[in-house]
Order: C-alpha cells, then sequence, then structure tokens
C-alpha cells in the first residue's frame, strides 16, 4: 500500500495563500470582449470545430495542447486505464474499486464490510501535473480522494484532502464541494461555463480551455466573417491587441493574480506555494515594470504548451539582454549561456509539484 502524502491545493485553497496577497475571483467568460460584440446579441459560443477551417493553424496546435485537455469527461480521460483492474488500498483498511460504466467510472469504496459507490464523470488536469476526478452523489458535486501523480506514477491521495484515517467508507468517495467552488473548478477548466451560487451551467460548456475562452463568443465573427467585406474583426476579441499588462491579467484569470495594491517584492519567500502562480512571480519582476512589454506570451505561444528547450527561452532573454539590446545589462555570468537555473529557477513547494519560479531576479 502507498504511503500517500501530498499537500493541499485545489479545494482547500482558493489561490494564493498569505495574508496580505489575495487572488482575483474569476470571470466565467472573458467579460471584457462583451464589449465588442452588439448590444443586442447574446453571445453565441459556437464551439472550437467551428474556427478550424478557417484558423487551421491555431486549431491544430491547440487541440493537443494541455490547456485543451484541462477538464474531460472521464471515460476520455487516461484515468479508467490507469485505475481500472488495479485494486487501490490505503491504511485503516479501505479498498477502492473502479469500473467503467456508461455514465463514467463508477468508484466503489469497501471499508469493515461496509461498500458506497458513485459514479465519477469529469477528469481535471491535463496531466503535467495531476489528474482529478469529479464526480456527483445525490445532485452534489465531489471532489474524489484519489488522483493520479505522473510524477510519482501512481495514485494518491487529491491534494487537499485530509491525510489521517478515514472512518467510514463514505469518506473514501471524498469531498463534497459546493455550489460556488465547483463553478470556479469548471470555469478555470472549461470554456462557456456559466457559474452559479448552486452549481455551473454546462449546457453550453466544452471541456477544457477552447477557443472561446479567450477570445469570447465566437458566433458573430464566424458569421461575418462568411459575409464578404464585413468588419471581421469587431466581431472576436484579440488579446493580442491588448498591452503587455492586460495580457498578463487575462492569464492571471486563471494561473492567478496578486490583488491589486498588494504587489510583493518578493511573492515566493512570503509563501513557497507561490511559485504556482506565475503573474505573481512575473509582475514582480523588473523586466515585467521597467519594460512595459514583457507578458506571458513573449515566452509562451497561448496555442500551444510550454517548450522545454532552454535555448528559445535564452533567446527571449538576449532579445532584451545583450549588447544590441536597449536594456542591455551587464551579467557578470553570462559565458554560461542558460539564464533559467540561475534567473527562473525551478521549484518544488511540495514533494510532487514541480513549477518554474517567474520572478525573473538576482537573488
Ligand atoms: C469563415 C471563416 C472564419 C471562421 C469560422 C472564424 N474566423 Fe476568425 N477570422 C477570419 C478572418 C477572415 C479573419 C481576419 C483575418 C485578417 O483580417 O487578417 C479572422 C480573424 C480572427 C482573429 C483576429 C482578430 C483581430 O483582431 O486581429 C481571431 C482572434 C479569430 N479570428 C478567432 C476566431 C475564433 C476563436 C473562431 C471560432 C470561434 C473563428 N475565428 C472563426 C475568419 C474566420
Ligand atoms: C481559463 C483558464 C486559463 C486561462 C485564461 C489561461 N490558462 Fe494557462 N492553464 C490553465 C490550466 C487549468 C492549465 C493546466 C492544464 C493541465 O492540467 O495541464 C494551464 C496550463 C498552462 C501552461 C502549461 C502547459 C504545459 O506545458 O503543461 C502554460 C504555459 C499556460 N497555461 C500559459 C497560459 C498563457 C500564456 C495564458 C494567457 C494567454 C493562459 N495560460 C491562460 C488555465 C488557463
Ligand atoms: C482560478 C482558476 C482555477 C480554479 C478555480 C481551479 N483551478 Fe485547477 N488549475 C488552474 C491552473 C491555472 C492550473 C495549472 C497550474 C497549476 O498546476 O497550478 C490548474 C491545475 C489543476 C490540476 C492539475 C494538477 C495540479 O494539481 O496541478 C487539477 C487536477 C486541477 N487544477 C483541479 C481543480 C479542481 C478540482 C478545482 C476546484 C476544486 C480547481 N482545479 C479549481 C486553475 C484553476
Ligand atoms: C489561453 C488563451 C487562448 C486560447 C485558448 C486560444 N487563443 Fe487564440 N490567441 C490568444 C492570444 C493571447 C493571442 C494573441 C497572440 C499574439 O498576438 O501573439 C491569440 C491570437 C489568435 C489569433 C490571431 C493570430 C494573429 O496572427 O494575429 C487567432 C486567429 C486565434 N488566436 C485563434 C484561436 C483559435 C482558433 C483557438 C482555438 C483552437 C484559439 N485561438 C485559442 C489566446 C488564446
Ligand atoms: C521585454 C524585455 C525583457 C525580457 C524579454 C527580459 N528582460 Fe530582464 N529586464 C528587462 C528590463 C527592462 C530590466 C530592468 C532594467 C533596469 O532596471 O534598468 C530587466 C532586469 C533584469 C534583471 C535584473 C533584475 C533585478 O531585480 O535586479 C535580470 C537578472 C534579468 N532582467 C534577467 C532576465 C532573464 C534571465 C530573462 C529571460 C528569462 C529576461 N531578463 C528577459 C527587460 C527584459
Ligand atoms: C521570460 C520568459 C517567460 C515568461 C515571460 C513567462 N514564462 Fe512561463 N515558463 C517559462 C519557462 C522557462 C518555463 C519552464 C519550461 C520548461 O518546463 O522547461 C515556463 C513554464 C510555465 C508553466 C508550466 C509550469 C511551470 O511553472 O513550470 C506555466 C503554467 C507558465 N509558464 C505560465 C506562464 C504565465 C501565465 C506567464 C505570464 C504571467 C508566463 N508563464 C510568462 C518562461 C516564461
Ligand atoms: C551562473 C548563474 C548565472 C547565469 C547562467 C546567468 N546569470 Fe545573470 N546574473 C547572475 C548573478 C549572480 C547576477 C548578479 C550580478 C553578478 O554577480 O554578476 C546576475 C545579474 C544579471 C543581470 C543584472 C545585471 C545588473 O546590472 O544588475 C542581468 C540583466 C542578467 N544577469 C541577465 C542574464 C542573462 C540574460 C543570462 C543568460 C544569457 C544570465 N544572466 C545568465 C547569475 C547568472
Amino acid at each position: 500500500m502507498q504511503r500517500l502524502n501530498r499537500q493541499c491545493l485545489h479545494a482547500a485553497d482558493p489561490g494564493p495563500s498569505s495574508a496580505r496577497i489575495g487572488f482575483v475571483r474569476s470571470r466565467w467568460i472573458l467579460l471584457g470582449w462583451i464589449g465588442v460584440l452588439p448590444v443586442s446579441a447574446a453571445p453565441a459560443f459556437i464551439g472550437d470545430r467551428a474556427c478550424a477551417s478557417c484558423h487551421p493553424s491555431q486549431w491544430q496546435r491547440q487541440s493537443v495542447s494541455r490547456h485543451a485537455k484541462a477538464l474531460s469527461p472521464i471515460n476520455d480521460s487516461p484515468l479508467p486505464a490507469l485505475l481500472v483492474d488495479r485494486p487501490l488500498r490505503e491504511r485503516g483498511g479501505i479498498a477502492y474499486e473502479y469500473e467503467v460504466v456508461d455514465e463514467g467510472l463508477q468508484v466503489t469504496v469497501h471499508k469493515d464490510g461496509a461498500a458506497v459507490s458513485a459514479v465519477l464523470e469529469w477528469t481535471f488536469g491535463g496531466g503535467a501535473q495531476g489528474l482529478t476526478p469529479v464526480g456527483r452523489i445525490g445532485g452534489k458535486y465531489f471532489e474524489h480522494r484519489v488522483s493520479y501523480y505522473p510524477e510519482r506514477g501512481n495514485p494518491a491521495i487529491t491534494i487537499g484532502h485530509p491525510l489521517g484515517l478515514l472512518r467510514k467508507a463514505r469518506d473514501g468517495l471524498g469531498l463534497l464541494q459546493d455550489g460556488r467552488t465547483i463553478s470556479k473548478c469548471f470555469g478555470c477548466h472549461a470554456t462557456g461555463v456559466e457559474g452559479t451560487p448552486a452549481g455551473p451551467n454546462l449546457s453550453a460548456m466544452q471541456p477544457g480551455i477552447r477557443c472561446e475562452r479567450c477570445h469570447g463568443a465566437g458566433g458573430e465573427h464566424a458569421q461575418s466573417a462568411q459575409a464578404e467585406g464585413d468588419g471581421r474583426r469587431r466581431y472576436i476579441g484579440n488579446p493580442g491587441r491588448m498591452n503587455a499588462r492586460k495580457i498578463t491579467e487575462m492569464c492571471g484569470d486563471c494561473h492567478r493574480l496578486p490583488e491589486p495594491g498588494m504587489l510583493t517584492r518578493t511573492p515566493e519567500k512570503i509563501d513557497p506555494f507561490n511559485v504556482r502562480f506565475q503573474p505573481m512571480g512575473l509582475m514582480a519582476s523588473r523586466c515585467f515594470s521597467r519594460s512595459q512589454s514583457l507578458s506571458c506570451i513573449t515566452c509562451h505561444d497561448p496555442h500551444e504548451d510550454a517548450r522545454k528547450d532552454a535555448g528559445f527561452y535564452v533567446e527571449k532573454c538576449l532579445a532584451c539582454h545583450s549588447d544590441a539590446a536597449e536594456t542591455s545589462m551587464d551579467c557578470g555570468r553570462q559565458e554560461q549561456r542558460n539564464c533559467l537555473p540561475c534567473h527562473m529557477p525551478r521549484a518544488s513547494p511540495s514533494p510532487h509539484l514541480f513549477f518554474t519560479d517567474h520572478r525573473i531576479r538576482v537573488q
């Protein structure tokens, strides 16, 4: 039996966790874009496939990104293959069994001769750090106690869940989430979700972070793009037209922002978990505040996963820090070409989570 020992993040912790730093509540869709739509038009979500024929390059890359996989129906995710037919035990005589059914993945938890079952419907997470199942009991959403963490290569207790001995089989199903909390989960991991205090309205949802989560509903745009001569651009948001701060704030809608007025120079020292929230670190960097042009999309294509080759990022640094660049500053160590280990170190705030500290700095 695996000893499951993970630190909390999703359920219990809504974000940056110091007394001085809050987190900006997520909006379900980027309301800023509504302003560019005709007042009378209700935003019409048309789904990513509708964009594919006219924007094949973005569509092909984005469809295989972790953004697109941030939420999936559980039986379309890797979880059934990882959990079915592999009996799982936890200290205190708890045993978990999984079976694929029409509605999802059925989990049965056994303890002391008692057994309870429920159906897990959704997998949260694209698999870079973890996969967490979510289901419903009696109409209420719950986050399952067991997640899968690729880094350790086996199931483990979902971060945020109690690590102590469980008293009854029911506790093995996991933690109930109130309507607001679970609305936020879906709001950050999917497209076209309407959050309500009672729970998310999923009737117009597309699982995963797809085109219209960042660009706004595309119905009007697609229609007018077909009608020749119409001002197509008016009907779709293009974050590329915003300034660096606004772009960073858009990404920070999910990746988290420091609360306005609460910007600290050293977020990772206040709480090591803040390295998880890249915008907090980046916005505390002089590269960001002094350049006024550095944003998340300087180093990340919003339609792709993060590049793994250091050389790609070093080129970005050198665009601003080289003899030829305007902001040329002298790094005594620059002859060691990979800037990242010194200026953007990897950090592991808990044993199985790994992030890149986005506060670009001299220690
Ligand atoms: C019928 C073809 C068509 C469809 C469908 C379509 N687009 Fe476009 N889109 C265009 C054209 C044409 C332009 C203008 C390109 C230009 O002017 O350079 C454009 C421009 C854009 C831009 C840039 C706007 C700007 O301000 O520069 C974005 C972003 C965009 N589309 C996103 C989408 C998304 C998201 C979808 C799906 C919801 C979509 N498009 C569906 C044809 C289409
Ligand atoms: C709707 C919420 C949301 C928005 C908006 C968003 N992200 Fe993400 N992003 C996520 C989630 C959730 C994940 C984790 C997916 C997973 O489980 O692997 C993620 C993962 C990533 C990753 C890591 C992908 C990998 O290589 O594993 C990068 C890089 C990233 N986002 C950059 C951005 C940038 C840049 C923007 C702004 C243009 C942005 N994100 C906007 C929610 C969002
Ligand atoms: C404010 C937006 C936001 C909310 C709310 C949110 N997430 Fe996430 N989630 C993210 C982002 C961004 C990432 C990727 C970066 C990271 O791993 O922290 C992520 C990553 C994940 C992952 C990948 C594994 C991991 O731990 O990194 C899982 C699983 C996950 N979230 C589940 C959930 C669940 C379940 C809820 C609700 C209880 C939830 N999230 C609420 C934005 C959000
Ligand atoms: C995580 C947010 C996010 C998602 C999801 C996303 N985009 Fe974008 N998109 C952006 C940003 C940011 C830019 C601006 C990039 C730039 O200017 O470098 C952009 C730019 C574009 C452009 C304009 C490109 C240009 O050359 O000006 C098109 C077209 C586009 N996206 C289509 C799509 C389509 C189609 C999808 C879905 C398959 C999609 N996007 C999904 C954030 C996103
Ligand atoms: C868009 C331009 C831009 C990019 C890209 C950029 N920087 Fe900077 N960086 C700046 C500016 C501007 C300053 C502040 C200069 C000043 O204070 O006069 C700065 C400051 C710094 C400092 C000093 C920080 C401090 O707190 O003393 C370091 C170290 C640094 N950058 C490293 C990097 C590295 C490494 C990269 C790539 C990962 C990078 N920068 C990418 C513009 C940039
Ligand atoms: C100066 C370049 C640079 C900028 C700007 C930047 N990143 Fe990154 N990002 C990186 C590097 C380097 C990695 C690590 C890539 C790897 O795994 O090798 C990374 C990785 C990530 C990851 C994967 C998880 C992690 O922490 O390793 C996410 C998510 C992410 N970035 C989001 C963002 C967001 C959101 C922004 C804007 C606030 C942003 N990044 C701005 C360089 C940058
Ligand atoms: C071996 C670690 C190391 C590497 C690799 C490294 N640096 Fe530095 N860098 C430092 C240290 C330490 C400082 C503080 C000043 C010093 O001692 O030279 C610094 C200072 C800086 C400064 C600020 C200089 C000032 O005047 O305040 C910039 C800008 C910078 N580095 C950019 C880069 C870039 C760009 C790269 C990659 C091409 C890079 N560094 C590679 C360790 C490193």
